[in-house]
């Protein structure tokens, strides 16, 4: 039998303190893949089929303070108290179960994301992160990156990423375990590298990444040629950032995000993301690139945009995007 996600908690803290602290507190950024992580092979665990590349958003993300408490769990989120039928918190309960040394300890969570969430831009991997982090805190477990990294990822897959700062990869690993399944930082950094969010639509998804991911992989016949471009975007991506080659970086990304979408959409039922207002800012921006602007795009599991560009054509950004909100992931 596959391990379960228990088993790999009790592995991780054997050992370690179960008698909560006073609270705990920590902050995780989002993190935008530049080659993106789509498919698992193990939904418990949410391992993937296919290693990916990130960057974490600097001070944009999510901040958690927990502390115990008796009765009954509480979860605030940007001041206001969450509502215990709603997704985060059924997520959040899941997810802190893991975690409860007796069935009565409860946990009090004041969460904030800095991210936009309510501007369609994904906050759960900063949130699970932050939570891991916090957690680590408030039991004095002290534990290493790489198992911090293995635990936020049983919250969701791509919140491995945001326990680091700056380019981070996450290796796919081979055992049905996971524990060769972590994040890891890239040492270099790209201190004019900008991130520009745009937003389409502040709606819900219609369909998650979850069930996305699921439908891809069991009947887009585009997937199979999906592993064999990641092998080859991963390592154009580290030579660009190794070089600081920016064209060589955006065009990659760009091209991962649309072959990523071009595998969903010959998934069966199709999973397009895509409103007529993502390809119009999409063509915008390719249309700005054969003027001459360095500029590219990334996109993820919605229908919203970030660009890709440098410090020096921020302006130039701003005059085509007016709305957009431009993200310093380098700076201090
Ligand atoms: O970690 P999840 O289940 O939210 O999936 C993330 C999927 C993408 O954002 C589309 C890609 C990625 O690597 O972040």
């Amino acid at each position: 039998m596959n391990p379960s996600k228990q088993d790999v908690v009790r592995r991780i803290l054997a050992g370690k303190p179960l008698e909560p602290r006073e609270h705990g507190v920590a902050f995780a950024p989002s993190n935008i893949a530049l080659c993106k992580y789509w498919g698992k092979r193990d939904e418990e665990l949410n391992l993937p089929m296919t290693s990916s590349l990130s960057l974490s958003l600097g001070k944009l993300g999510s901040s958690a303070r927990i502390s115990a408490s008796s009765g009954i769990d509480r979860y605030e989120l940007n001041g206001v108290a969450v509502d215990p039928q709603s997704s985060f918190a059924r997520r959040t309960k899941t997810f802190l179960d893991l975690f409860r040394p007796d069935p009565g300890t409860h946990f009090n969570v004041v969460a904030e994301n800095t991210i936009p969430t309510a501007a369609g831009f994904a906050s759960s991997a900063s949130g699970f992160a932050a939570l891991t982090l916090a957690l680590d805190k408030l039991f004095g477990w002290n534990l290493e990156r790489r198992n911090l990294s293995i635990l936020a990822r049983l919250g969701s897959g791509s919140a491995c990423r945001s326990v680091y700062e700056g380019f981070v990869e996450w290796h796919a690993g081979k055992s049905p375990d996971g524990m060769d399944s972590f994040a890891e930082r890239l040492g270099n950094k790209w201190p004019e590298l900008r991130m520009g969010l745009v937003v389409i639509s502040e709606a819900e998804k219609a369909v998650g990444s979850r069930p996305a991911m699921k439908q891809t992989v069991e009947t887009s016949p585009l997937y199979a040629a999906w592993p064999s471009k990641v092998v080859h975007d991963l390592s154009e991506l580290k030579v660009a950032i190794a070089d600081r080659d920016f064209n060589r970086f955006g065009r990659t990304a760009e091209s991962n995000a649309l072959a990523m979408h071009a595998t969903m959409i010959a998934a069966w039922p199709a999973v397009l993301y895509w409103l007529p207002e993502s390809v119009a800012a999409m063509k915008r921006v390719v249309a700005l690139r054969a003027e001459g602007l360095p500029l590219y795009f990334t996109m993820d599991a919605g229908p919203n945009l970030k660009l890709i560009f440098l410090e020096k054509d921020a302006d130039a950004v701003t005059k085509a995007f007016p709305a957009v909100q431009i993200v310093a992931p380098f700076e201090p």
